[in-house]
């Protein structure tokens, strides 16, 4: 038999060479209800690192799990530490709660690392605090569980499915076209929020949780649980059991978070018609585990997969009927059944990526379909680049018909867009003037975001996706090509080219472009250029050096500096540059 792995608790509990130090650490934690003996008695300790507090409703939902989550540890013969992970709420925090990914990141690993905790259940949920607990998990490298909080049961309005974030923007564009009021509007809004949990539309959190269960990170088939659900309470027991023969196993972060197992969560990401977020933080979480995944490899890997899952924002449907027509197993079991997913890569429950989804089916084809009657064709994204930014991302999936038509410049290059340029500096500037007829908007036209990336707007906004005009929507047009440095929400459907990197803040090529620049988005070669000449170009660079660089606005924190100072590009996960270099600590 083999010798069971020395837990690393052991270095705070049991010294009986320095028997005082032993006692220090020991004293405190007898304080509500653990025993000497219990402490002593060589259990594994496993943290539940709690996302869920009064700040963030999205995941308040962990704080009842967790009172199962500590059965299944202590009928293992664990024991259950919880603590708090830095709370981020994707709609609440200013400026954006993506300046707080880092944060609790950094936060978590030396939580994780510094205390007496040898497994660890990462409680994920809203947008961010999926990636940041992954990201901890993979620094620190102790073994580790995702378990979701689940998304809210479906939102209704009159007979018809209102979901998250999707029907904010659908809510918007009935107010500024003056069908409805204030109060409609919020009555609209609030019905897509019934209950407790996530964003219940394919959003960033619905799809930071299907590719954590993709990764091999979470139990097979539980991301798509609703929160209320009674199976979500189970898993949160089953969650808790698993970790702790994780730990007697010492499966770790490292042994499941290999390059087939991004590759299989690019490869879902498509298929589930994934947040545009996903590629940042798949970004992230790779480089702190040390496994090297290119942008390009969204293209190459997940470009040509099909759009399977009907829910909103690409099609109709929500979280319940997500989980009902069978989550992320179903997915893969599609992508399998054309070789697509790489069926070796280990997951947390002990077994293969292919032995847990084998025989997974869908039980519901409106919401699920089969891999040959896809909802879209080529629903990955598109790799950009070009004289405006090294690198961006598009889903070609969500550009219509009606939309080719209006931007075609050539007939015979059905891939070629072209227009005027409207450049906006930051959210502020687009909604001072986006209703402005003076600007010049018209159903031509180009809508710039720039100002908007990790060091701009700390932590990179969510507002690349604009509105038309109301004047314009009242006639008719619904959506313009957006381009930008900033995020766009992932219950956003907009025709966007976003995260480019980098950004105009780090002075790259968007905070050359002004407004009535002519610029050239070409599909087939992967290209977007500003339509002038190498000299003018370099003639606004040499003038914006010497007026100092772009300028945005001034830190309102110092975690704002800090971030700003140290933070990558949105091509390469906006990480904290050096944090990268810490790696699998827990070993060393
Ligand atoms: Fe928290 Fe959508 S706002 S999950
Ligand atoms: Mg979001």
């Amino acid at each position: 038999m083999t010798e069971k792995p020395k837990l690393r608790s052991r270095a705070w509990f049991d010294n009986p060479d320095n028997i005082d130090m032993t006692s220090l650490y020991l004293e405190r934690y007898l304080n509500f209800g653990i025993s000497l003996e219990e402490l002593r008695s060589g259990r594994p300790i496993i943290g539940i690192a709690q996302t869920g507090s009064d700040l963030s409703p999205c995941n308040r939902h962990h704080l009842v799990l967790a009172e199962r989550l500590r059965e299944g540890i202590r009928e293992m013969g664990g024991i259950a530490l919880e603590f708090p992970v830095h709370p981020i709420q994707e709609t609440g925090k200013r400026p954006t709660a993506g300046l707080d990914r880092n944060l609790a990141y950094l936060g978590l690993v030396e939580a994780i690392f510094g205390y007496p905790l040898d497994g660890v259940v990462l409680t994920t949920g809203c947008d961010k605090t999926t990636p940041a607990l992954l990201m901890a998990a993979a620094t620190v490298n102790i073994p580790a569980i995702a378990l979701s909080v689940g998304p809210m049961l479906n939102g209704w309005h009159k007979g018809e499915r209102t979901g998250s974030g999707t029907i904010v923007w659908k809510g918007r564009q009935m107010l500024a076209a003056g069908e409805i009021d204030d109060e409609g509007f919020i009555k609209l809004v609030a019905s897509s929020a019934p209950s407790t949990g996530y964003c219940n539309t394919m959003g960033t959190a619905s799809t930071m949780n299907s590719l954590a269960e993709a990764l091999g990170m979470m139990l097979p088939g539980s991301a798509a649980i609703p929160a209320p659900y009674r199976d979500r309470q189970e898993c949160a027991y089953h969650t808790g059991r698993r970790i702790v023969e994780m730990v007697h196993e010492d499966l770790k972060p490292s042994d499941i978070l290999t390059l087939d197992a991004f590759h299989n969560a690019i490869a879902v990401n498509s298929a589930i018609g994934g947040s545009t977020n996903a590629p940042i933080h798949l970004a992230a979480i790779a480089r702190h585990v040390g496994v090297d995944l290119p942008l390009q490899d969204w293209q190459d890997v997940g470009h040509k997969i099909p759009l399977l899952v009907n829910l909103q924002p690409a099609g109709e449907y929500l979280g319940e009927d997500y989980y009902r027509a069978g989550g992320v197993p179903a997915v893969v079991a599609q992508l399998m059944g054309q070789g697509l997913i790489r069926e070796g890569a280990m997951t947390v429950n002990g077994k293969t990526m292919g032995e847990n989804c084998a025989t997974a089916t869908i039980e519901d084809e409106k919401v699920i379909r089969p891999f040959h009657q896809p909802i879209k064709e080529e629903a990955g994204f598109l790799v950009l680049t070009g004289n405006l930014f090294d690198a961006a991302i598009m889903k070609t999936s969500v550009i219509s018909e009606e939309f080719r038509a209006r931007y075609l410049s050539n007939p015979n290059d059905p891939e070629a867009f072209e227009g005027p340029a409207v450049v906006f500096d930051g959210p502020e500037d687009y909604h001072a003037r986006i209703d402005d007829p003076a600007v010049g908007i018209t159903p031509e036209t180009l809508l710039f975001m720039r100002g908007a990336g990790p060091i701009g707007y700390p932590g990179a906004a969510e507002v690349v996706n604009m509105r038309p005009p109301a004047y314009l929507i009242t006639e008719g047009v619904s959506a313009l090509p957006c381009v930008g440095d900033g995020r766009q929400s992932g219950t956003s459907g907009s025709p966007s080219i976003l995260n480019a990197s980098p950004e105009a803040a780090a002075n790259g090529g968007l905070a050359l472009l002004q407004t009535g620049d002519r610029v050239r988005i070409d599909l087939r070669r992967g290209t977007v250029n500003v339509l002038i000449s190498e000299a003018e170009l370099d003639t606004r660079r040499k003038a914006l050096i010497e007026a100092g660089g772009y300028a945005y606005p001034a830190s309102q924190t110092p975690w704002q500096e800090i971030q700003r100072a140290l933070v990558g590009q949105m091509n390469s996960g906006a990480i904290l540059e050096g944090a990268e270099k810490y790696q699998r600590i827990a070993q060393t």
